[in-house]
């Protein structure tokens, strides 16, 4: 990870400066002629929010004028006003309204150092506030209520960071670009290597370029909700919108929640990142960069060929195409590209071949026009030889409009088919459409036949799960739970008036007691803690959901139990514990675990009659029945989503530290990829026979997740499996599942897997699996401190999201 997010500046810079605010007897919002700001004053915006001032990033050196978030503690500078100017020391200078009107900063001596550079201001009495979005801006005093007003504003300049409101992009009018431009160095705010702005050719994209010349990234055309080529969605407290006029073309956003402190920032390494400030650990966190994958290199696979993240082998030349270079291309050197297999074919017979959910390739030598239909732009595509694709131009639209490539196609990559709408039709000869074309017949039968199959096997299911419901059918009726209610008395004696003795242990709401019915069955039973409001809430999720669910990878209810205050809920008692235990056994056992509790995962999030995230899954949190059958419990903190809507967002973080997804843990987000990441972990702990929490290795600090990955980036991953399991076990089987172990645990819920997916790769030993990417959570030793600071496992139910 880069350390853009990472706090510039040391605390004793902090300090200063605070000591600077407090000297200050108001602190004001706005210069005006009469009131300069000096180099020992700051101006704080009338929300607070923002703060200008000089600072020096090397604590002493250097100063310059900037602004930073007055709101949180790390020092975070987002612009930077005489970027290549410095001043040596900020005791003589100051930043006040000049004779003409406009802004400037001069030193000691009266010499202008800096200016907005406005010119022929008719205003007498000029004003510059700072206003609450961080934006400088300079006005008349008698009308500055709207940008139209401003006759100058930091975001118009910005430096390395776009801020929510700030526009990146083309003010056509006045031929104004705003780009950012990282800082040369971390600590050196001057103008560095690498530019992030749009460029106009085609249709608008966004580039990260090194020099001003290099394209590192391309962001692909706007798709309606994001850009095309980033290939995962933003997150939701962001929204991001794409303005494009014959006056204007920019892209700007905003955040759901005003107090969502969020900033993107061009690193001066190159990688864009979007950062948002965590109150719990107060610290930013990036959550996503760019570039993100190998795929996202710009033209990766050289000319004419598609990038594939998820396939072994990333590039694979378009059809009709081979490769320039086999022997480079088989060696996986893919610059050279692809080239026309039968370059003399045209003209001759030939049609298109459609890629479905494709970054378009990048428009070099392309031709427009945004009134044809897709008939007419295939048939002017076809009447010329070097016309080599062709796409709409209204993607997120109804899809009108044309776009046709001459020559190369470069800087292609696969996209989710599902949730991207981009199709490019690539120009193919005759005999290799016909090709594609049987290979799609080939397919399309093997998916008919497997479609019947299911559709039988479905209706065996039926039929046989209706024999089952026929017995259960008392247990729940419509959305009125009938649970058996079982008498106080009886279960006060069934647990031996519950004696500390029967206590097995404690649960999301309060102690589990074991007890034994007159009739000999063994139970569990959960007792609510008094004067629990907490408790009582997740007592009631518990009942609500558990009672309408039946799986048998689930615990089972056997009842319930109110009375006067006591609130209880009773179990099938499990003999074998929890999970936590599992590492006495042997492979086939844990392997056995490992694909119950997916498959109980699996019912939650898509069979059962509720979408139910459980938010809370860990190793003791799954019992293992008299047979070792894993069965997943408390549902104290379980969710049922409605329908598609598998993304929520908390006020409350919650979870247990340790299985807790990043943007779970930081965002309070939850999705059911969350309960993805936590099943990961627990596969990882199965495997290993350790805890993620409390792992601890002598030569490095990483954590369980880091430990596994690290090893298999250097191949090493069958060091992970656990001592004690000897040599029960087939290593390839061991090695899928820590592979899916990683999977599960990788940073962006998007890159995890679904639960369903988990099965089909737990299921097939021959299936192909991804490589997994980036990991969440497995260097971060800050956070780890925050894990060993907490007594224990507890769930976390109180600690406040943002
Ligand atoms: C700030 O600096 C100005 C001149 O640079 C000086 O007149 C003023 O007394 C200083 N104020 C404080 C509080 O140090
Ligand atoms: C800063 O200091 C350097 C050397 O100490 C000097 O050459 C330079 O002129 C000074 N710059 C300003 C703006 O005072
Ligand atoms: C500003 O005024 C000067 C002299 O009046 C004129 O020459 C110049 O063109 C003006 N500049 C702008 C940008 O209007
Ligand atoms: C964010 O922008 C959208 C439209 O772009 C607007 O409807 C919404 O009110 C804005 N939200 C905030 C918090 O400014
Ligand atoms: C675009 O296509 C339409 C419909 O075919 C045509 O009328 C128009 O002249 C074309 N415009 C350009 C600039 O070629
Ligand atoms: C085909 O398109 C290319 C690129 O626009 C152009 O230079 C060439 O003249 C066209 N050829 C024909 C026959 O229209
Ligand atoms: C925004 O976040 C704050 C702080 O976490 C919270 O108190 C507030 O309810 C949130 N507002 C909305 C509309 O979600």
């Amino acid at each position: 990870m880069e350390t853009a997010c990472s706090p510039y500046f040391c605390c004793i810079l902090m300090t200063t400066a605070l000591l600077f605010v407090s000297r200050l007897c108001a602190p004001v919002d706005t210069i005006t002629s009469s009131s300069p700001m000096n180099g020992n004053q700051t101006l704080i915006s009338d929300g607070g929010t923002f703060e200008l001032g000089f600072f020096s990033p090397r604590n002493s050196g250097p100063v310059y004028l900037g602004i930073w978030f007055h709101n949180i503690p790390t020092r975070t500078v987002v612009w930077v006003a005489n970027r290549d100017s410095p001043v040596n020391d900020s005791s003589s200078v100051a930043l006040k309204i000049g004779n003409d009107g406009d802004l400037v900063l001069v030193d000691g001596t009266e010499r202008i150092i800096w200016s907005s550079g406005i010119a022929n201001i008719t205003s007498k009495d000029t004003v510059v506030p700072l206003l609450d979005s961080g934006n400088l801006v300079l006005g008349d005093q008698g009308s500055i209520s709207s940008s139209d007003d401003y006759l100058w504003q930091s975001f118009d300049h910005p430096t390395n960071t776009l801020l929510a409101g700030m526009k990146l992009g083309w003010d056509l009018r006045v031929s104004l670009d705003r780009y950012l431009t990282s800082w040369k160095r971390e600590d050196d705010p001057s103008l560095g290597d690498f530019t992030y702005g749009f460029e106009l050719e085609g249709l608008p994209q966004k580039f990260l370029r090194k020099y001003n010349s290099k394209v590192i990234q391309r962001s692909g055309p706007w798709e309606g909700t994001r850009f095309s080529g980033l290939g995962m969605s933003s997150l939701s407290t962001i929204r991001p919108s794409f303005v494009q006029t014959p006056d204007e073309v920019y892209y700007t956003y905003n955040v759901s929640n005003k107090s969502t402190i969020t900033r993107t920032v061009l690193s001066h390494t190159g990688s864009l990142q979007r950062c948002l400030w965590s109150d719990q650990n107060l610290e930013w966190s990036v959550t996503y960069s760019i570039p993100n994958d190998a795929c996202d290199e710009y033209g990766k696979c050289g000319p004419n060929a598609i990038c594939t993240i998820n396939s072994p082998r990333i590039c694979s030349c378009l059809t009709g195409y081979i490769p320039k270079s086999p022997l480079d291309w088989s060696a996986l050197g893919w610059s050279e590209g692809c080239v026309k297999k039968n370059p003399s074919s045209c003209p001759g017979k030939e049609g298109f071949r459609k890629l479905k959910g494709v970054k378009v390739p990048d428009m070099l030598q392309f031709w427009i026009n945004t009134s044809m239909s897709l008939k007419e732009c295939r048939d002017k595509c076809l009447s010329n030889c070097s016309c080599s694709a062709y796409s709409v131009t209204d993607i997120e639209g109804r899809g009108s409009g044309c776009l046709i490539w001459y020559g190369d196609l470069i800087d292609m990559r696969q996209l989710n088919e599902f949730s991207s709408n981009q199709n490019v039709f690539i120009r193919v000869t005759a005999s290799d459409l016909a090709n594609s074309n049987r290979k799609r017949w080939i397919v399309g039968a093997a998916v008919s036949a497997s479609i019947f199959l299911a559709l039988i096997l479905a209706l065996f299911v039926w039929v046989k799960s209706r024999k089952v419901r026929g017995r259960h059918v008392d247990v729940h009726s419509g959305d009125d739970i009938e649970l058996p209610m079982l008498n106080f008395v009886a279960i006060a004696k069934a647990t031996d008036n519950f004696s500390y003795l029967n206590k097995i242990g404690e649960g999301g709401f309060g102690p589990v007691y074991r007890g034994q019915l007159p009739n000999g069955k063994e139970i569990a039973v959960k007792r609510l803690s008094e004067n629990s409001r907490q408790g009582s809430d997740e007592f009631k999720n518990e009942a609500l959901f558990i009672a309408r669910l039946q799986h048998r990878n689930l615990v089972k209810l056997l009842g319930c139990c109110i009375d006067g205050e006591e609130r209880m809920l009773i179990y099938e008692y499990m003999p074998n514990g929890n999970v936590t235990a599992a590492n006495s056994l042997v492979w086939r056992r844990r392997f056995d675990i490992i694909v119950g509790v997916a498959r109980g995962l699996l019912y939650l999030h898509r069979d059962s009659r509720l979408r139910i995230i459980h938010r809370d899954l860990k190793a003791s949190n799954v019992l293992l029945d008299s047979e070792m059958n894993p069965k997943i419990s408390d549902f104290g903190m379980a969710r049922a989503v409605g329908g598609d809507q598998m993304l929520e967002k908390t006020m409350r973080v919650v979870g247990t530290y340790g299985y807790m997804s990043p943007e779970n843990a930081i965002d309070g987000i939850f999705s059911t990829k969350s309960d993805v990441f936590s099943f990961g972990v627990l596969v990882l702990e199965i495997i290993s026979g350790r805890k993620n929490r409390a792992f601890r290795h002598p030569d490095h600090n990483f954590n369980l997740l880091g430990h596994p990955w690290k090893l298999w980036l250097e191949g090493k991953a069958f060091e992970l499996i656990d001592e004690k399991m000897e040599d029960s076990f087939a290593v390839s089987e061991v090695m899928r599942c820590i592979q899916i172990g990683l999977l599960c645990v990788q940073r962006h819920p998007e890159d995890r897997p679904s639960m369903a997916s988990v099965i089909l790769m737990l299921d097939s030993q021959s299936a192909m699996l991804p490589q997994p990417k980036q990991l969440g959570f497995f260097d971060e030793r800050n956070h780890e401190d925050v894990d060993y600071s907490l007594s224990n496992e507890m769930t976390i139910t109180q600690i406040e999201g943002r």
